[in-house]
Order: structure tokens, then C-alpha cells, then sequence
């Protein structure tokens, strides 16, 4: 007997189906009888976005993480630590608007276009002024992804202009590089109030766009500046001092199939390094990972 939908319900799926599309995401499928049942009683695999239960078991987007890393040796502590954004957005599907596209510019005006003036989370009315969607080359073999925007990139609407900007601007220059061969973005499009540290659910609900915008570019390397960068992308909880100095295998599930992923390095943040500049040698170290990987010879210096 065809079953009918509570309308309180209905009306929650429809909200949900329109927040998918909004993220550029088309395609649902329905899970079989099993999973469904497995997941309504798997608190673990309860997106912490929905409060619903009922609406978490009605509707079941695309499965598959948004990405997959492997982290190594820390896999076991990833068991035990997964993090915002694997587990919120285990349920986003994979057609997005882009796919298919071939051009990364054309690509990313159309992640910008889905990620609108956005409300989705509180960030929105605590201050900000504008988007800070990412800035640098679409082409680029390699990227950099901060937190989120701070009073200077809010009023600029561009990532890492102040003054951790500028110290992120001598060390692409000291790897050989210019500002505009590489690509630069944040966990968070938004700059959180008083430059705090953006909280779980705003990273969760941003990161999708931090993600559509990694398949796009397909970077040969992604350096992670900071813990909470690191934290998001690799969907772990550990020390800083446990996630330098290795590389992570790192791809966004739902991009090109063709596509083997990036290699992820994490660093020192910017800011972090202006407060405390003795951490500058062990950064040095990580970024010299980074160009080995890529070919690149440092410039000499002067002095040599
Ligand atoms: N810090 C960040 O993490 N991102 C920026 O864009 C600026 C400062």
C-alpha cells in the first residue's frame, strides 16, 4: 500500500533536497531496507546536521564520503576521531554542476554561483561583510587552505591579505613561487567574529564548497595551514606535532574518477608562525617536502 508522507516531514525533505541543490547536488538514491535500518541505529552515522531522525532514515542522498584520505599511521586515531566533516557530510551525493566542465574557471564561477550570498550558517549575520570564496590560479599544482578569513581578507574579500598574508606571501616566494601560481582558500568562507576559531557546525556546513573546489582545481599538492585546516580536511583530531612532516593521500570523493588526488602536507599556520618565528625552520622543512614533491628548486639566495 503506497505510504503518504507526514507533511511536517515532506516539508523538512524538501528543505533538505533544496539545500543539496543549492550545493550543486542533484542526484538521491534511495538506500536498500538493510542500510537503512542500520544507519537509523548507528548513532555514528547520524549526520549531526539533522536533528530529524526521522527525516536522517527517510532520506538518503547519494552515499559516499565527500573524500577519502589516508592518513598512515594515524588511521587508527582517525577511527576514533572522525570529524566534522566526514561524518556530516558522508551523505552528500556526487553530481555536482561542475562535473563535466571542463574548464577550471568556468568550474569554479559555478561553485562561487551555488555558494550565492550565503545564509547557511550563523556566520552570515555575526558581522561578516563578504564572501572570501578563494584567490589564485585555477591551474595550479598547489594549494593552500587556511581557516577562514580575518577582519583584513573580510574587508578585501580575498584569503590571506594581512599580515599572516603577507608572511604566507614570502614563504610561496621562498618555495620559488609567485602568489599567483598558486590557489589559496579557507575552511570557511566567512570571516567568524573577533577572528575566533570557526566552530564545527560552520566548517561543516562550508566545507562541500572547500571540496568542489579541491576536485576542481585537482592540485598535485594541498598545504594544510594550521590545525583546524588539517582537522577538516583530514577529518582527524590530533597534535600538530603528529600531523607535520608526512604526507596524506588526499581525494574528494565525487571528482573526476580519472583523477588520482592530491598529496596533502600539513603546516604551521601563518599566523602562528608571526607569534612564535623559532617555528619558522620546522615550517621551512614541511615546504621543502612540498617542492621536492613538485620539482621545485628554491631560488638562491644572495648570500649563496
Ligand atoms: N587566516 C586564515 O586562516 N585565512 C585567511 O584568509 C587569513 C588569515
Amino acid at each position: 500500500m503506497a505510504q503518504t508522507l507526514d507533511p511536517e516531514l515532506r516539508a523538512a525533505l524538501a528543505n533538505r533536497v533544496r539545500f543539496y541543490r543549492e550545493l550543486g547536488i542533484y542526484d538521491f538514491y534511495r538506500r536498500e531496507l538493510f542500510q537503512r535500518s542500520a544507519s537509523a541505529e548507528s548513532p555514528a552515522s547520524k549526520s549531526p546536521m539533522d536533528p530529524n531522525p526521522a527525516l536522517a532514515s527517510s532520506l538518503d542522498a547519494v552515499s559516499g564520503k565527500l573524500f577519502d584520505s589516508n592518513v598512515q599511521t594515524l588511521m587508527a586515531a582517525r577511527k576514533t576521531a572522525v570529524s566534522s566533516a566526514a561524518a556530516n557530510i558522508s551523505e552528500i551525493g556526487t553530481t555536482k554542476r561542475e562535473q563535466g566542465v571542463d574548464d577550471p574557471v568556468a568550474a569554479l564561477k559555478i561553485v562561487r554561483e551555488d555558494l550565492g550570498d550565503c545564509t547557511r550558517c550563523k556566520l552570515y549575520k555575526l558581522g561578516r561583510k563578504q564572501i572570501v570564496f578563494g584567490v589564485g590560479n585555477p591551474h595550479a599544482q598547489l594549494m593552500f587552505v587556511g581557516e577562514g578569513p580575518g577582519a583584513d581578507e573580510d574587508a578585501q574579500g580575498e584569503p590571506f591579505v594581512g599580515r599572516a598574508g603577507q608572511l604566507l606571501n614570502n614563504m610561496i616566494k621562498a618555495m620559488g613561487l609567485r602568489r599567483e601560481d598558486v590557489y589559496i582558500a579557507n575552511v570557511v568562507k566567512c570571516r567568524p567574529p573577533g577572528n575566533r576559531t570557526p566552530e564545527r557546525d560552520e566548517c561543516e556546513t562550508c566545507s562541500p564548497f572547500l571540496m568542489r573546489q579541491i576536485s576542481v582545481i585537482k592540485p598535485k599538492a594541498i598545504v594544510a595551514l594550521g590545525a583546524v585546516a588539517a582537522k577538516n580536511l583530514l577529518a582527524i583530531n590530533a597534535p600538530m606535532s603528529d600531523l607535520r612532516g608526512r604526507w596524506y593521500d588526499f581525494k574528494p570523493v565525487g571528482g573526476d574518477p580519472d583523477w588520482p588526488g592530491s598529496r596533502l602536507a600539513v603546516t604551521y599556520h601563518p599566523a602562528f608562525l608571526l607569534r612564535d618565528p623559532r617555528q619558522k625552520g620546522e615550517a621551512w622543512k614541511d615546504l621543502q617536502m612540498v617542492m621536492k614533491y613538485l620539482g621545485i628548486v628554491p631560488p638562491k639566495t644572495s648570500s649563496e
